[in-house]
C-alpha cells in the first residue's frame, strides 16, 4: 500500500503519530480539537454504515428465525431425535419413540416408505403399544419455547397413523420383498383428535392447548392449528411443545413447526424484537449469506441457495459451518425479505468455489458451474418476470426486482494460499459484469492485508477487508486509513470487532469499537462500507440435553427464547450511525494524551513494552442540509478529559447543544439478559457553546455532541 502524502488529514496524523512517539507519558497540555470549517470536506459515504450476517450463535434457527421447533425434520442427528423426547403421563402407557430414516440401505424395508419428498426424508415415530393415558412427542426448542401472554402461535406438522389398511402399496412402490421382516400388525385405528400443548417442561402447566382430528388413512397429511396463551401468563421460556394421544397405535411425524407472531406477521419470518433492534441502527446494507456459512465446510456444503427456495417443505437444510445443522428455514427470499424490512441493501456474498476444508476450484471450464450458479443467484434477486429465476422470485411473492449494487465473490479468500482467487475473482468479475454492468464486484483479497496474494489485471472496484482485533490494537490502529492510498481501490470493512467479553461485548470492546470507527468515518470518502461482526449470539449455555448455543465470543446482538438485548457495542453502533451527517468536517488535534497498553504474553517474553496509544479519538461530520455538526469523541481512559474545541470559520453556533453519552464506571461493565441496560446511551441538554469552547469528557465514556450552526 501507497502512503498518502498530500492529505491534511494524514499530515495530522503524522503529526499525531511523532507526537506519540515522543511524548510515550500522557500529555498534561490541554487537547484540542480543530474542526476546520474554510475547506470543503468530503463526502460521507452514503452505504457507511450495515450489518454482516451469518448462520452462526444460532443467529437464525434458535434466534432470528421465527421457529420455535429444534429439528422440525428430524436431521439434525442421524442416531438419535434431538431435541425431541417421549411424554408419558403414567406407567399404564407403553411408548416409545424413534428415528425412522430414509436412508434405504440402512432401513428395514418397511420403513422405507416413509419419506414425504426429498426433502422430508427422515421423520419420528411414536409407537403406543399400550394406550388408555395420556402419550407424546414434546419438543424442547432452542432452550425452551418462549411463552407470552395473549399470543396466538401458529403450529403444522405432517401426520399420519396407523389406519384399518394395512400398508397399503402407492403406485410405483417395490414389491415385498420374500425375506423382509414382517410388517407390524395393525390393531388399532389411531383415527381421531389429537392435542396440541404449549405446557411447562414438567407437564403440569398448559400455557396453550388446541386439536387437530388424525384422519382415518396411513398417508401423510399436513395438519394445522393455532394456540393461544391467556392475557395473564407469566412470561417464560420453561416450556415445551407437545403433541399427544391416548390411542394405541403408531404415528409418524414430519416437518413440525410453531411460529410466534412475527415481524410485519410475514409468514415464515423474523422474530419480532431483534427486527426491532436492527431497524433502530438504522443499517444501509445487509451483508449476507456469510462469512463461513457462505463458503461451507466443504463444496456439497456451501450456502445451497437453490435448496433454500419455496415452501419449507422443500428445505432439507444442509450441513453448516459452525457446528450445527442449519434448516435454511432463512433461506435466499428470506435475507431479501429480511433487506427489505430494515431498509437495508443487499450485499450479496456468491460461493466462489472455496471452501473451509481448503479446497477449491481451478478456474476455468471446472469453476464454470459455480460462476453459472452465481449468475442464477443475481437472475433471482435482480431478474425481471421474463426471466427464469426471477420468475421463481416473482412466484416467491415479490414481482419486483430486489435493488442490488454489490456482490461480493467469495469470503476470505486469502486463506486459500494457492492463490487460485486472482483467477477464480476475474472469472466471476468478467461474467457478472458482462450481464449486469450496473454491478460492482467486490474482491475478498486486499493489498492491504494481503499482500502476498494479489488479485491481478483490472483493479477490484472495492476490497473488503477484516479485523477483529483487542480494544489495544484498536487503539493503536484507529488511525490506519488516515493513511490510505486515494488511488487504490476503495474499502469494504466487511467484518471487524473488538473482542473483549463473552457471549456479548463489553464497554471496553465498545470504547476500541468507537475508536476504530471515528477511523472509519474521518476516511468515509474511501472506506466505503463497514459492517460489525457476528451480529448475534444466543447466549445459552450447555443444558442437560443441549449443548452450549454459541461459538463465536464477542457479539452485538444476545438473547434467549423470550428476551434481547444490545452489547455496549450495540449502542455505539447505533448512535455512530444515527448520528451522521453527509460532509466530513476536516479535523485536526494537538496535545492527545497516550496510555500503556497492558504487556502481551509476547512483551514479558521479549522483555519489549507496547508502544502508547492514544486516548482520545474524534471524528466529525455535518448535515450540509439541516446545520447539524455531529462531533463524536471517545475517551479512552479512566479519567475526566477535558477538551477544547475550536470550530474554525464558523461565525456562530447555538448556544445550546445535546450530546450523547455512553459510558460506564469500569471496562469490564456489560449488558446481559438480566441486566439489559446497564450501559446504554444518555442524552443531555449543554449550553455555553462557541466556536470555541470546552467540555469534559467522562471516564470511559463515547460522546456524541449535536452543535448546530446558525445562519
Ligand atoms: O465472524 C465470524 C467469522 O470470522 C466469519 O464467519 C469469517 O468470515 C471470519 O473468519
Amino acid at each position: 500500500m501507497k502512503k498518502l502524502t498530500s492529505t491534511k488529514v494524514f499530515l495530522c496524523c503524522l503529526s499525531m503519530g511523532a507526537m506519540l512517539l515522543l511524548c510515550p507519558i500522557v500529555s498534561a497540555q490541554k487537547t484540542k480539537l480543530t474542526l476546520d470549517f474554510t475547506q470543503p470536506g468530503a463526502n460521507v459515504s452514503p452505504m457507511l454504515y450495515g450489518l454482516m450476517t451469518e448462520e452462526i450463535n444460532h443467529s437464525y434457527d434458535g434466534g432470528l428465525y421465527g421457529e420455535l421447533i429444534r429439528n422440525r425434520i428430524f436431521k439434525d442427528n442421524k442416531t438419535k431425535p434431538e431435541g425431541w423426547s417421549l411424554v408419558q403421563q403414567d406407567t399404564a402407557s407403553r411408548a416409545s419413540i424413534k428415528l425412522i430414516a430414509a436412508d434405504p440401505d440402512n432401513v428395514p424395508f418397511d420403513e422405507r416408505r416413509h419419506s414425504i419428498n426429498t426433502a422430508l426424508t427422515t421423520c419420528l415415530r411414536l409407537t403406543v403399544a399400550k394406550g388408555g393415558s395420556r402419550v407424546g412427542v414434546a419438543n424442547e426448542g432452542y432452550w425452551g419455547i418462549p411463552v407470552k401472554p395473549s399470543t396466538t402461535y401458529k403450529a403444522s406438522f405432517y401426520m399420519k397413523g396407523t389406519g384399518s389398511m394395512q400398508f397399503p402399496r402407492r403406485p410405483g412402490m417395490p414389491a415385498r420383498p420374500q425375506n423382509a421382516t414382517p410388517a407390524p400388525v395393525i390393531e388399532n385405528n389411531t383415527a381421531g383428535p389429537i392435542n396440541v400443548t404449549i405446557e411447562s417442561n414438567d407437564g403440569k402447566t398448559v400455557y396453550a392447548t388446541g386439536t387437530v382430528t388424525l384422519e382415518k388413512s396411513t398417508f401423510w397429511k399436513k395438519y394445522e392449528v393455532t394456540l393461544t396463551t391467556a392475557a395473564n401468563v407469566e412470561p417464560t421460556a420453561d416450556a415445551r411443545f407437545v403433541i399427544s394421544t391416548d390411542r394405541t397405535g403408531l404415528y409418524y411425524f414430519n416437518l413440525v413447526s410453531l411460529f410466534p407472531p412475527t415481524y410485519n406477521n410475514r409468514p415464515n419470518g423474523n422474530r419480532i424484537d431483534l427486527m426491532q433492534m436492527m431497524v433502530d441502527m438504522k443499517p444501509k446494507f445487509l451483508r449476507f449469506p456469510g462469512g463461513n456459512f457462505l463458503e461451507g465446510p466443504d463444496f456439497e456444503n456451501a450456502f445451497p441457495w437453490k435448496t433454500t427456495l419455496g415452501p419449507i417443505d422443500n428445505r432439507p437444510g444442509h450441513k453448516g459451518s459452525w457446528g450445527y445443522r442449519p434448516t435454511d428455514g432463512m433461506g435466499l427470499y428470506e435475507f431479501l425479505m429480511w433487506c427489505e424490512e430494515i431498509g437495508a441493501e443487499p450485499i450479496l456474498g456468491v460461493y466462489a468455489g472455496y471452501s473451509l476444508n481448503g479446497d477449491h476450484v481451478d478456474p476455468g471450464p471446472l469453476l464454470k458451474p459455480y460462476v453459472e450458479d452465481a449468475l442464477d443467484e443475481i437472475e433471482y434477486v435482480i431478474g425481471d418476470k421474463s426471466t427464469y429465476w426471477g420468475a421463481k422470485r416473482v412466484a416467491d411473492g415479490h414481482p419486483e426486482p430486489f435493488k442490488l449494487t454489490y456482490v461480493e465473490i467469495g469470503n476470505e479468500d486469502w486463506f486459500d494460499r494457492t492463490n487460485s482467487y486472482d483467477g477464480r475473482f476475474k472469472q466471476f468479475r468478467e461474467a457478472i459484469e458482462k450481464k449486469y454492468s450496473q454491478l460492482t464486484c467486490i474482491s475478498t483479497i486486499t493489498d492491504t492485508q494481503n499482500p502476498d496474494l494479489k488479485v491481478t489485471g483490472k483493479k477490484p472496484d472495492v476490497m473488503d477487508e477484516h479485523y477483529y482485533r483487542s480494544s489495544w490494537e484498536m487503539f493503536a490502529n484507529a488511525s490506519q486509513y488516515d493513511k490510505y492510498d486515494r488511488n487504490s481501490s476503495k474499502i469494504f470493512v466487511g467484518e471487524w470487532a473488538t473482542r473483549e467479553g463473552a457471549p456479548t461485548t463489553n464497554l471496553h470492546a465498545a470504547l476500541g469499537d468507537a475508536a476504530w470507527m471515528t477511523g472509519m468515518e474521518r476516511n468515509s470518502d474511501h472506506v466505503i462500507m463497514s459492517c460489525y461482526a457476528p451480529l448475534f449470539v444466543n447466549v445459552n449455555t450447555a443444558t442437560a440435553t443441549a449443548p452450549k448455543a454459541w461459538q463465536w465470543d464477542s457479539d452485538l446482538i444476545g438473547y434467549n427464547a423470550l428476551s434481547a438485548f444490545g452489547s455496549p457495542s450495540y449502542y455505539v453502533q447505533k448512535a455512530f450511525s444515527e448520528y451522521l451527517g453527509n460532509k466530513i468536517v476536516p479535523t485536526t488535534a494537538i496535545n492527545i494524551p497516550t496510555q500503556n497498553p497492558p504487556l502481551s504474553k509476547r512483551d514479558s517474553i521479549n522483555g519489549t513494552k507496547p508502544a502508547p496509544v492514544p486516548v482520545i479519538f474524534y471524528s466529525a461530520t455535518q448535515d450540509d442540509k439541516t446545520g447539524t455538526i455531529y462531533l463524536k469523541v471517545v475517551n479512552a481512559s479512566g479519567k475526566i478529559q477535558p477538551v477544547e474545541i475550536n470550530l474554525k470559520g464558523l461565525a456562530k453556533v447555538d448556544k445550546k447543544a445535546t450530546m450523547v453519552v455512553i459510558k460506564g464506571s469500569k471496562p469490564e461493565d456489560t449488558n446481559t439478559i438480566t441486566e439489559p441496560q446497564k450501559i446504554v446511551p444518555a442524552t443531555f441538554a449543554i449550553k455555553g457553546i462557541g466556536t470555541t469552547f470546552s467540555q469534559k469528557l467522562a471516564p470511559y465514556s463515547v460522546n456524541i455532541l449535536q452543535l448546530k450552526i446558525q445562519k
